[in-house]
């Protein structure tokens, strides 16, 4: 079946991509096998006509762009946003410690997760590790664990009698460590550590200066339900979103549709946006603004061409989970496996207004697909996406769309399969437009 073949390749492609540099590093991969070019932005940019290009800021956010032939300021950019980061756990500095007889990794809470979700889970750490090379050369590695190797033992029910009716609560300073191993009186904990880390990057202890890891669950992904209709993994907000934006940008007729397409993916959406590569950053301004300039626009035609571009801002949404019905408004429940979900506030937590909601309908349209209309209850605050900040920045028509799931934020989240051609056809009608 095609639609779960699509899916599997988006399983495979989270699996592969523990931390947010590691999807990256995974979409690059994909660009330079469709003969993508990287750009750096400390050189000077030549673009070709038709040319495919990429650009890397801090190994954790990419924008991809195909420099269409259509002139730029009539046609404007079409632009697909979404986020590589998902909220979850990340190493302290300082990264292990003892507590009695054993070994404990000190974490800090990135962003918003579900917190009772990490227990008894097969966790492992990866991300990126800075290093100084022979030359002198400071210089940057991925790194993976892999194997399980920790884990957040929930305390005994004998010991935590109301832990049903009262639900699980973890302290963040002293319940969340991560057991690590059984220690001796005359280990070092940092050592310890270390020796992890050079024999994992195969690097000497001297060479390593600084890291970032992110803790992530080892489980693959996989399909569930009577009909295997549902698919589960982690991080699905929000690499679901890059699978299907990326695969949308690589398909032929969008290629060659002459069109200046985008993909923007950035980190750091979990923790509010707010950084060089995040979306409320300079990244995306100066990397369409570069495009324009290499294109030999000036001023006024480049923000012709913001005027006429169009943003796709896609991020999850919350599926109806029956078990749960007053948490939903009412008359707005969205469904997996029901069609992209337009995202409605009247508050501007969402960036969708009633001309690009109904510029989206018509992709959906033209596409063959169904489409829902998402509200949040009148009483409980409602979340945000990168499309408020990316569309206030830049001034571009902006809609937020995306595919519902259950359990946003735990580590292990739930979709729909068909959901997920179904957003990838809207894309390519979007950016065929
Ligand atoms: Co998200």
């Amino acid at each position: 079946m095609k639609d779960k073949q699509l899916v599997q390749e988006l399983l495979d492609f989270i699996d592969a991509s523990p931390s947010p540099w590691h999807a990256v590093a995974t979409m690059e991969q994909a660009l330079l096998d469709a003969a993508f070019e990287r750009l750096s932005e400390t050189a000077q940019w030549q673009l070709e006509s038709g040319g495919r290009y990429y650009v890397v800021r801090d190994d954790s956010s990419i924008i991809a762009f195909v420099a269409g032939q259509k002139p730029l300021a009539e046609n404007g950019y079409k632009i697909i946003g979404a986020h590589t980061d998902s909220p979850g756990l990340r190493i302290k500095p300082h990264a292990l410690f003892k507590a009695g007889e054993l070994l404990c990794m000190g974490v800090e809470v990135y962003g918003g997760p579900i917190l009772a979700t990490f227990t008894d889970r097969d966790l492992s750490f990866a991300g990126r590790v800075s290093y100084r090379c022979l030359t002198g050369k400071i210089k940057t590695k991925l790194v993976s664990f892999e194997q399980p190797l920790l884990r957040l033992p929930n305390l005994a029910i004998h010991m935590n009698r109301k832990v049903n009716e009262e639900g699980l609560k973890l302290d963040k300073q002293n319940e969340l460590p991560l057991l690590f191993a059984l220690s001796s009186k005359e280990q070092l904990a940092d050592k310890v550590f270390t020796e992890l880390l050079t024999s994992q990057c195969e690097l000497d202890a001297e060479q390593i200066l600084s890291w970032e890891f992110n803790v992530y669950d080892v489980q693959k992904g996989s399909f569930w339900g009577a009909n295997q209709e549902f698919y589960t993994d982690s991080q699905l907000d929000n690499l679901a979103s890059c699978h299907a934006g990326l695969n949308a940008l690589l398909d032929d007729a969008v290629l060659n549709s002459g069109n200046t397409v985008v993909c923007a993916f950035f980190d750091h959406e979990e923790v509010g946006s707010e950084s060089s590569k995040g979306a409320d950053g300079s990244f995306l301004p100066d990397v369409l603004e570069r495009i324009a300039l290499a294109r030999t626009l000036n001023t006024e035609d480049y923000k012709r061409a913001l005027a006429n571009s169009f943003m796709l801002s896609v991020d999850m949404a919350h599926a109806y989970q029956p078990n749960f019905p007053t948490a939903y408004e009412v008359e707005h429940k969205v469904y997996v496996n029901k069609g992209p979900v337009i995202k409605l506030n009247a508050n501007q937590r969402y960036s969708s207004e009633s001309l690009s909601e109904a510029m989206f309908i018509t992709w959906c349209q033209q596409a063959d697909v169904p489409y829902q209309k998402y509200a949040h209850r009148t009483d409980i605050p409602c979340g945000s996406t990168i499309g408020p900040m990316a569309s206030a920045k830049l001034g571009i028509r902006t809609v937020d769309v995306g595919n519902a799931m259950w359990a946003m934020h735990s580590i292990r989240e739930s979709a729909g399969v068909l959901d997920h051609r179904y957003m990838l056809d809207t894309m390519r009608y979007f950016f065929k437009s």
